[in-house]
């Protein structure tokens, strides 16, 4: 292990240091790995706990020591550091929420902040890092794999808005939640006849708000990457289905496409019909694991091992073609994903 004496105003040269002790691992065998991190980062996301426990048992099969950081980045550069066993995971697989915690690291997002995690990881002799989070932890890995220390990253959110892979884990349970509890405002909009404008999660993106609009037959579904006219589609749409006989409407809208409360209260004025607004805001986030999260989980979890087995730093594990697999981390954060306009326009005929 190095002896740094850590100096604020030397950070290129201890970035180096860290790069140089980290360069080591990639000439040598699998059995140079010997300690491996775990930590979860960003908003958290059912399946989380399935993650780590994958990767828990996984690397603990594969004879390394695993070691979790509470409050992901942030906990990281404090030395939020400790040894997890195989019995400390029991009984996490169909647990929501993560136990080892997440936070939002604005420290983390500085070069400052990156060394001294690296520093961080160095002084307890972690070799790699796996992270679990969305891009933006993505983002954190990458930064700490280009001053040398070996990352993986596992896709854990609900909002499936990572690019390079076509599943995030905890979107199917978010929308489980969503859906259910839309069923239930169902039953209210049509005792009395209104129109029920639901605000979902999703961030920038509208997966959330597109799957579960079409599984509860919403009359509506506006999401971020595609403009919507709202008279021609939002007025003329609910005012079409009242024509043809219809009592009760659903509106999905996403966060970042605008909010429950303005929307419900723009189609009331256009239309006379009373509307009202649901944001379903954390409730999203919550909640057991679905089947598909926990597989998803503990198959990419897995991979992660397998990745550091084979001596592959710096991917990220992802789902291609319905297929686990594994690409550079560099790469996959250049990539972008949308929505195409088709997608949504399909949804229009089932209306
Ligand atoms: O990224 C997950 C997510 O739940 C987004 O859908 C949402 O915009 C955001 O996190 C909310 O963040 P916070 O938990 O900080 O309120």
């Amino acid at each position: 292990m190095l002896d740094i004496r850590y100096d604020e105003n030397n950070l290129p040269e201890l970035a180096n240091l860290i790069a140089k002790n980290y360069d080591q691992i990639d000439e040598n065998d699998k059995t140079g790995v010997k300690r491996i991190a775990v930590l979860t980062s960003g908003g958290d996301a059912p399946g989380m706990n399935a993650t780590i426990r994958a990767v828990v048992r996984a690397g603990i099969n594969a004879g390394f020591d695993v070691f979790g950081v509470t409050r992901g980045f942030h906990g990281l550069w404090k030395g939020e550091i400790s040894q997890i066993s195989t019995r400390d995971v029991s009984e996490t697989l169909q647990r929501g929420g993560t136990f080892l915690m997440t936070a939002r690291s604005k420290t983390f997002s500085t070069p400052v902040g990156v060394v001294k995690g690296a520093r961080m990881l160095d002084i307890y002799g972690i070799d790699v890092l796996v992270v679990i989070g969305g891009d933006g932890s993505f983002k954190g890995a990458r930064d700490l794999a280009r001053i040398g220390v070996p990352v993986i990253g596992i896709p854990g959110t609900i909002d499936n808005d990572v690019a390079s892979t076509e599943y995030t884990i905890g979107f199917d349970t978010a929308m489980n939640t969503a859906m259910e509890a839309i069923d239930k405002l169902r039953d209210t909009a049509s005792s009395h006849e209104r129109c029920s404008v639901i605000e979902v999660m999703g961030r920038r993106a509208g997966y959330i708000a597109l799957n579960v609009g079409i599984a509860t037959g919403a009359e509506c579904i506006l999401i971020p990457e595609i403009s919507t006219d709202f008279d021609k589609i939002v007025v003329r749409g609910i005012l079409d289905s009242r024509n043809k006989g219809k009592r009760h409407y659903i509106v999905i809208v996403a966060e970042g496409a605008g909010t429950a409360t303005d929307i419900a209260k723009r189609i009331e004025d256009a239309t006379g019909i009373e509307a009202r607004p649901t944001i379903l805001g954390h409730l999203q986030r919550g909640g057991s694991p679905s089947l598909r999260d926990r597989t998803t989980a503990s198959l990419m979890g897995v991979r992660a091992i397998d990745c550091i087995l084979e001596n592959r730093f710096n991917r990220l594990i992802v789902q291609r073609d319905d297929k686990i697999t594994d690409l550079d981390i560099e790469e996959g954060l250049k990539m972008t994903k949308s929505i195409s306009a088709e997608e949504i326009a399909q949804t229009k005929r089932l209306s």
